[in-house]
């Protein structure tokens, strides 16, 4: 990502987030009337270092529960949470552009299990090894993702039984991540995102999409379709388990999910 690194952040935060084609935040008085389009990213990243780079910054802008992260978090944030998608599987990148500029994306991937193998090559041993050799110095997140991996602190979703996690992904097997800019928010822009890769799972004969999140987003979720299978408390707070598949969504559902 070296587009990316190798920026100076325009805010003064870590990470080098470019403007260069797109301005990020617009007024919510100015988006009235505005035409919104979504499109799905191409299978080279390398063509599309723009959008890409985008989408990190979105990510920052919205990752702490729908604020943004601290700057010094951002470079290594992003990492974590945009490199997969853009390394493994570009092509399942949507984003969300409203006057000229990008203001909302959907990043996921149509079979997690495969994802998960290929991550831990391509994405979280080169990480590990960026770890080891000083790249992120007293890094909180760096910190946390290293504990996470000896399975000293734990993700998450791993709140929930390992049987359920593992039904899950076999009987919805798409997951997603979602984010809007705050000022762009409540206007279809989410629901459109999660459609457009709706159909595209579809038309490829994915049965489900699964995810978890906090509890803000629920009714959005809930709104769009998706029905709310389990959920934990997690550090104090309640984590959630969603999911979407066509049709009936109980049809063949296996006892654990139920
Ligand atoms: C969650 C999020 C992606 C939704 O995107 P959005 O563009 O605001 O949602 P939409 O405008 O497409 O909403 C679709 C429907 O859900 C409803 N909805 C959206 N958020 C809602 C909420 N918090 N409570 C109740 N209903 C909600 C909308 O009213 C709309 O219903 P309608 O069709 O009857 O008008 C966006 O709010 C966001 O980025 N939030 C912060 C980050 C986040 O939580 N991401 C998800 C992490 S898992």
């Amino acid at each position: 990502m070296d587009h990316w690194r190798s920026r100076k952040n325009p805010e003064g935060g870590v990470g080098g987030i470019s403007r260069r084609r797109y301005i990020l935040l617009s007024p919510a008085s100015s988006i009235e009337g505005k035409v919104i389009h979504v499109r799905r990213l191409g299978p080279q990243p390398a063509d599309q270092p723009a959008e890409w780079t985008a989408v990190r910054e979105i990510c920052c802008r919205t990752g702490n529960d729908g604020k943004p992260v601290a700057g010094e978090r951002w470079n290594f944030f992003a990492r974590l949470w945009i490199e997969p998608y853009e390394k493994i599987c570009p092509g399942w990148t949507y984003i969300a552009e409203g006057d000229g500029a990008i203001v909302g994306y959907l990043t996921g991937c149509p079979d997690t299990r495969a994802f998960a193998r290929k991550k831990l090559w391509r994405f979280t041993f080169p990480l590990l090894w960026n770890i080891a050799r000083g790249a992120y110095p007293d890094n909180k997140d760096a910190g946390r993702f290293l504990r996470q991996f000896f399975y000293l602190d734990r993700e998450t979703e791993r709140g929930f039984p390992r049987r359920f996690r593992s039904e899950l992904k076999r009987f919805y097997p798409a997951h997603l991540h979602i984010n809007v800019q705050a000022e762009w928010r409540g206007l279809g822009i989410g629901k459109r995102l999660v459609d457009h890769f709706r159909e595209n799972l579809k038309s490829v004969g994915v049965a489900g999409v699964h995810l978890y999140c906090g509890e803000r987003p629920v009714k959005f979720y809930l709104k769009i379709g998706f029905s709310e299978l389990a959920r934990v408390e997690f550090h104090g707070r309640p984590v959630f388990a969603l999911s979407w598949r066509p049709g009936d969504p109980t049809l063949d559902r296996p006892p654990s999910l139920v």
